[in-house]
């Protein structure tokens, strides 16, 4: 038996080859080739880690396998070609467990190690081998997972998502720890790979994500910007991986990956590294993929996360890259100490405030039920806020099947505005920044045009519950903070319009929550 994830790209040349052999295959999948591969070297005389190297020499393509056959029951063979699914292997008491996520394995074991492109496992109930596929050794380190078997389980909550979103207040102090002293105020990375004389030799940085770590890097391009004055662009990962982007020593990649095992991300990750970029990684899982290309890590923290949609780990990534972009301005002598006093000081109320905006959530319930039943959303937002509303239409489409688009608020005119009518709630992120006046003006526009206005602003704003259908406060906070904040109504909105409309929240038709094909 086989359990495969992956693309089996030269399946059809041995298939040909096997059907002649008198293989006889009951579907048109590239997985059912990898058993009979293995069955005919097996028909040779070979055992079944023989076998299964000799199969595994012959596959093209990023693949993750795991075998078990009759033959030899007290085994389990498992190998990894190019990044495609992650294999986790779990140390038991007088058990081994492998499984593709760490969330598996959590109920059971605490110590954990995973395979490497090009590794194989040879697994019995009380060993592990690791060679590589070439047959030589592997000398492999586990890690140790500091999340609680109890953390796995939905506790009092109807969802993960709604429990996941509910431990944002912790998971930010956990970002935070050990990172921000606040007398004298300062942001230390001490997991940060970089000496101060290679981060002044930075001319420019990169970020690369997907989904809803895109969104994040999209804010934190802005904060590298503005805090640390470094050049920063921000790309897909899946187009940046194949277009012709020139890199050199001098540029800094940031990858970001909450599981560390995005077939994308890492593809992108490659890139990089042969083109000479130094690069830096932000992930929430120690030991996966993305965390032995990058030179260095930096854990997000965010505790498992099991909810196919992500959302601790989207404002750990975001607290994260708030803090980076501050260290690098900080060590690039382009922050000022009262710059960097007042980040530190709104950092120690981050968690605060997030807790605030989780206190009461009837308004969401009433939204679901007013909005709940439209074809149609936008999201609009302007400046850190732009990302934050692609996060939200992102959110929302993801679990409730609602179409949304999230769009820069300036974008309207250029096509989209003709989209409202009366049955277009538009959600406007409208925090008091120095886009504010322009944000107004786009609410009044949707108003003009008779769609609904779902405003997400700052609290005692009066102009804006003036104009807009429906207000969701969010705590007063500097202009940099509002992305942070606004994730969580955007969470929140999403959350309970799924639950409103009985989707399957946690796991969202179509879904996985790590891509780990491209
Ligand atoms: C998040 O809600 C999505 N399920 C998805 O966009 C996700 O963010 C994306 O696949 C990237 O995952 P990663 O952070 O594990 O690389």
């Amino acid at each position: 038996m086989v359990v495969h994830n992956g693309i089996f790209e030269n399946y059809l040349d041995l298939k040909r080859e096997l059907a002649d052999e008198g293989h006889i295959f009951n579907s048109q999948t590239d997985a059912e080739c990898i058993p009979h591969l293995i069955e005919s070297y097996m028909n040779n005389g070979c055992s079944l880690e023989e076998a299964t190297r000799a199969a595994a020499s012959r596959i093209d393509g990023a693949n993750a396998v795991v075998v078990l056959s009759r033959k030899e029951p007290d085994k389990i063979v498992s190998f990894k070609l190019g990044n495609a699914g992650g294999i986790v292997i779990g140390y038991g008491e007088s058990e081994m467990l492998l499984a593709s996520d760490i969330a598996a394995l959590l109920p059971h074991v605490r110590t954990v190690a995973y395979l490497a492109v090009g590794e194989m496992a040879t697994v019995t109930r009380k060993r592990v081998q690791y060679t590589r596929i070439d047959g030589s050794a592997v000398k492999k380190s586990t890690a140790r997972v500091s999340y609680g078997a109890l953390t796995a389980t939905k506790g009092e909550y109807k969802h993960f998502m709604l429990k996941e979103i509910h431990e944002q207040p912790d998971a930010v102090l956990d970002t935070l720890r050990g990172r921000v002293q606040f007398d004298p105020p300062g942001i230390t990375l001490p997991d940060f790979p970089f000496s101060d004389d290679r981060i002044r030799s930075f001319n420019r940085a990169i970020i690369i994500g997907m989904g809803t770590s895109l969104h994040a890097g999209m804010v934190g391009r802005m904060w590298i910007e503005s805090l640390a004055g470094l050049a920063c662009e921000v790309d897909n990962s899946s187009e940046f991986r194949y277009r012709d982007a020139v890199l050199d020593e001098n540029t800094l990649v940031i990858s970001i990956s909450q599981s560390g095992e995005t077939a994308d991300t890492l593809g992108a990750m490659d890139l990089a590294k042969s083109r000479g970029a130094r690069q830096l990684t932000l992930c929430n899982y120690e030991g996966t993929q993305s965390t032995r290309v990058a030179d260095g890590v930096l854990p997000i923290r965010a505790g498992l996360e099991i909810s196919v949609a992500g959302t601790k780990t989207f404002v750990c990534s975001l607290v994260t890259l708030y803090a980076l972009a501050a260290y690098l301005g900080v060590k690039r002598g382009y922050l000022s100490e009262e710059r960097l006093a007042n980040i530190v000081q709104e950092l120690l109320h981050l968690p605060e405030m997030i807790g605030q905006l989780l206190s009461d959530q009837s308004q969401y319930e009433r939204l679901a039920l007013k909005y709940g039943r439209r074809a149609n959303f936008l999201f609009l937002g302007r400046g850190k806020n732009y990302p934050l509303a692609m996060e939200g239409a992102l959110k929302l489409k993801e679990i409730s099947y609602i179409h949304a688009e999230g769009y820069p608020a300036g974008e309207m005119k250029h096509g989209p505005i003709s989209l409202i009518d009366r049955k277009m709630p538009v959600v406007a992120l409208v925090p008091q920044d120095d886009l504010y006046e322009k944000m107004l003006s786009n609410v009044n526009e949707v108003k003009a045009r008779r769609g609904s206005v779902v405003a997400v602003a700052a609290e005692g704003d009066k102009h804006i519950s003036e104009k807009a259908d429906e207000v969701i406060w969010i705590p007063k906070a500097s202009a940099n903070i509002t992305p942070i904040l606004n994730a969580i109504p955007m969470q929140l909105l999403a959350y309970y319009i799924a639950v409103e409309r009985g989707c399957d929240v946690d796991q969202p038709r179509n879904l996985a929550k790590s891509v780990t094909v491209e």
